[in-house]
């Protein structure tokens, strides 16, 4: 009897089914293989869409980013929504060219008006007529120039100008500066819905240090609920007043302060500067026209003795000669970004004269002598009647930091200059 295989062959059909067995297992083995490495490909596509988690800054680290007032320009003075990356880049530019850059300036920061929608995942949207190439691209930019970026949006549903807010999409946010480069952000408090300040704010504080990249934090509530007293360790900076107008003195309608009304609404604010906590003046408005060159050195001198932020808001590709000599200032900046950071309070005030005194480390001070009034100030002061001075005992060498030279060999001598109105003299006493 033929016994029949199993498989219906013969014997003579061994090696083939032994063949076909193999080419089953093998094609098991291959497809396994395949779906392994399948798999592998999607996990490291999708490791590799899930961007790594940032490490988050501590508080310390936070509160370390700004030890000297920040400096820089600000789009928001000269150009208000007319912004673009043309106009960024071209700040940039003209911040190296023009020895911005060299005196200490670094931020270019935009103001309003950049964004112009969310998408369907909450995403600001870029305007994309005024930035095609998106907000890295503009970061990237100022940064190969060796500078920082800045940019600005708001606690409330809109911003001031009307563009989205930051309400309810804090933390989408600032992982959205944290990718794009941004090293500053200006933090609005329009459409605030009624928020508490001090929560808001430190909503957007932690959702920047969670975001882990440095980014300095510019309170802008107007000095609305005396951020002097709570916002240290918060941000960095806080508005002190309202909005600067492009004028020596006076109120705007919507509420904006004249240069000169701005000293006056800091005044009392000195005890709350320091290093990594400043009071903010607001922008500067130096070289935009609405003060003539000596009211703008009065204006940058006063900003100075403050340790105040020093923002440029004019157009940085059309400066005079003035306006750049006095932006430039080294020795009157050095003593904005004196390490102590003390803003200067007034020691004496004669009517429209005016004497503010600044300590400086070192034992040493600056005083700037301003005269607020019509008429030309004729000055003969003894020293010794300013009783910070007075108290230190020390004869002091004067040197003049608009002239760039020493005045006199000591202030046991009275001070005698002339002060035309509007001016300012502006010294550094240096000890023997
Ligand atoms: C507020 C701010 C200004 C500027 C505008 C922009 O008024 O105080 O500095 O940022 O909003 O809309």
């Amino acid at each position: 009897m033929i016994r029949r295989s199993y498989f219906f062959f013969d014997n003579s059909s061994k090696p083939q089914i032994i063949f076909y067995l193999c080419g089953i297992v093998k094609k098991h083995i291959i497809m396994k293989q395949t779906i392994t490495f399948i798999t592998l490909v999607l996990l490291a596509f999708s490791a590799m869409a899930q961007k790594p988690k940032p490490q988050p800054l501590t508080q310390e680290e936070f509160e370390a980013l700004c030890p000297t007032p920040p400096m820089g320009w600000n789009s928001w003075n000269k150009f208000g929504c007319n912004v673009s990356e043309q106009l960024l880049m071209e700040a940039a530019d003209a911040m190296v060219a023009s020895g911005m850059k060299d005196a200490g300036y670094e931020y270019i920061v935009v103001d309003d008006c950049w964004q112009v929608d969310r998408d369907a995942d909450g995403n600001i949207v870029c305007d994309p007529e005024r930035f095609p190439h998106g907000m890295k691209y503009v970061a990237d930019y100022i940064h190969s120039k060796g500078l920082k970026f800045g940019l600005y949006s708001c606690v409330g549903t809109h911003t001031c100008a009307g563009r989205p807010g930051s309400m309810g999409h804090e933390y989408q946010d600032a992982l959205y500066y944290a990718r794009n480069g941004v090293d500053y952000l200006k933090y609005d408090f329009c459409n605030n819905r009624g928020t508490n300040s001090k929560t808001a704010y430190t909503v957007m504080r932690e959702a920047l240090k969670e975001a882990g990249r440095p980014i300095v934090f510019s309170i802008c509530e107007w000095g609305s609920t005396k951020p002097w007293e709570w916002a240290q360790g918060i941000g960095h900076l806080w508005r002190a007043t309202g909005d600067i107008i492009n004028s020596w003195n006076g109120r705007a309608d919507w509420g904006g302060h004249g240069m000169v009304h701005i000293i006056d609404l800091m005044q009392d604010l000195y005890p709350y500067n320091g290093p990594g906590h400043w009071n903010d003046p607001d922008m500067l408005e130096v070289g935009n026209g609405g003060m003539n060159a000596i009211e703008d050195q009065s204006h940058f001198s006063m900003w100075c003795m403050f340790s105040a932020p020093l923002m440029a808001g004019n157009d940085l590709n059309n400066m005079s000669d003035d306006t750049k000599r006095i932006l430039t200032n080294k020795d009157v900046i050095a003593i904005d970004q004196d390490p102590l950071g003390i803003q200067a309070h007034l020691s004496i005030a004669m009517g429209d004269r005016q004497i503010w005194v600044k300590q400086l480390a070192n034992d040493e001070w600056a005083v700037c002598f301003f005269n607020r009034g019509d008429d030309a100030w004729s000055l003969n002061f003894n020293w010794n009647d300013i009783p910070e001075l007075r108290k230190t005992g020390i004869n002091y060498s004067v040197y003049d930091l608009w002239q760039h030279k020493t005045i006199a060999k000591t202030t046991a001598k009275n001070v005698v200059s002339s002060i035309p109105s509007h001016g300012v003299l502006m010294v550094k006493l240096l000890k023997p």
